[in-house]
């Protein structure tokens, strides 16, 4: 029988040729986690190789990151004092600002991206200003606040801004302040699509924002829903958003791929804390080949349709490539 296309007829030459997706250094960004002191270096037990670091530390880190030949990372601050509106990242002199201050100083030619929520600020770790009668964030009230916490950032002079909180109209409420103080070509990367989820679980040990009381599912998205997942995403780039992000990517690929085919704009995965604490232990633990699982992963996102993939594996990823 005749064989249109067989893989045996490929040698390692052919098959690099034919290869789809790519797994490249340009495509991610590298999460940072900022603490107030000096010299200040504390790994996170449940994400082995993951750190909270002062600025000076952070700063230094951004040059081993560069001769990896990773540029791009997106910033956490842990300020020293919470209260309940987070008042710490409304400050030009809070953890955010300083953090965004002193690296694009060192490193220019670094870009800087900038979660952009309340959750590490506030003392009862929710992503906005709470309504106490109804125990739920307050959307509106907490809009006013996110344009001015953009403004922080953007003075500080980040490159792009993430907006994590998943507040109703948070795109277009951010777009009119930052064009409106002259913030016009500041772009922004909307956590568009993301989900309530269980993989966020040690990203709250790190940044130290577990809710004091309820769960985020009131703004977080149901992870049942894909039509909703996908009208999310839309409604953002209806809105402004320059990026789109799907948030967890690896039990979220289908939501990726949904929504690469329904618009044009990039879309960042964001491999989240989760994800990495499983196939770290995995690894640690001798169940799995750890490089290599990592690099399958990466590839899927790539081949769901993500062009950027955020995630704490990047420079275990840029040592391998
Ligand atoms: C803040 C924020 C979270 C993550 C990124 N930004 C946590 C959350 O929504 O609870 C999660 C990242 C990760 O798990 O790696 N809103
Ligand atoms: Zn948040």
């Amino acid at each position: 029988m005749f064989q249109r296309f067989r893989r045996k007829r490929l040698n390692s030459q052919l098959r690099a040729l034919v290869r789809e997706h790519h797994v490249r250094v340009d495509d991610f960004i590298y999460p940072l986690f900022i603490r107030s002191g000096e010299g200040v270096k504390i790994e996170i037990a449940s994400m082995p190789g993951v750190y909270q670091m002062s600025i000076d530390v952070m700063v230094r880190e951004c040059e081993t990151l560069k001769v990896l030949g990773l540029h791009s990372v997106i910033l956490f601050g842990i300020p020293d004092v919470k209260d309940s509106i987070g008042s710490d990242a409304l400050s030009e002199h809070g953890m955010i600002a300083r953090a965004i201050r002193a690296l694009k100083q060192a490193h220019p030619d670094m870009f800087v991206v900038s979660d952009l929520c309340f959750c590490e600020y506030t003392d009862h770790g929710h992503c906005g200003i709470i309504d106490h009668v109804h125990q739920t964030v307050n959307n509106d009230a907490t809009l006013e606040i996110s344009a001015r916490q953009a403004l922080v950032h953007a003075k500080a002079g980040v490159d792009m801004i993430a907006p994590s909180g998943m507040m109703d109209g948070i795109i277009e409420t951010l777009r009119l302040g930052l064009d409106g103080a002259g913030y016009e070509s500041l772009p922004i990367m909307a956590y568009s699509t993301k989900f309530a989820s269980g993989y966020y679980g040690p990203f709250r040990d790190v940044a130290e924002s577990t809710p004091s009381f309820g769960d985020r599912s009131s703004y977080q998205m149901d992870p049942a829903n894909r039509r909703e997942a996908i009208a999310e995403s839309l409604e953002d780039e209806a809105q402004g958003a320059d990026i789109l992000m799907v948030k967890p990517a690896l039990a979220y690929l289908d939501i990726i791929r949904d929504i690469r085919e329904r618009s044009s704009l990039p879309i960042a995965a964001y491999n989240v804390s989760g994800e990495y604490a499983m196939l770290k232990h995995a690894g640690a633990a001798g169940l799995i080949d750890y490089e290599r699982v990592m690099m399958e992963t990466m590839l899927s996102f790539k081949r769901a349709g993500a062009d950027i993939i955020i995630s704490y594996h990047a420079k275990e990823v840029a040592n391998l490539l």
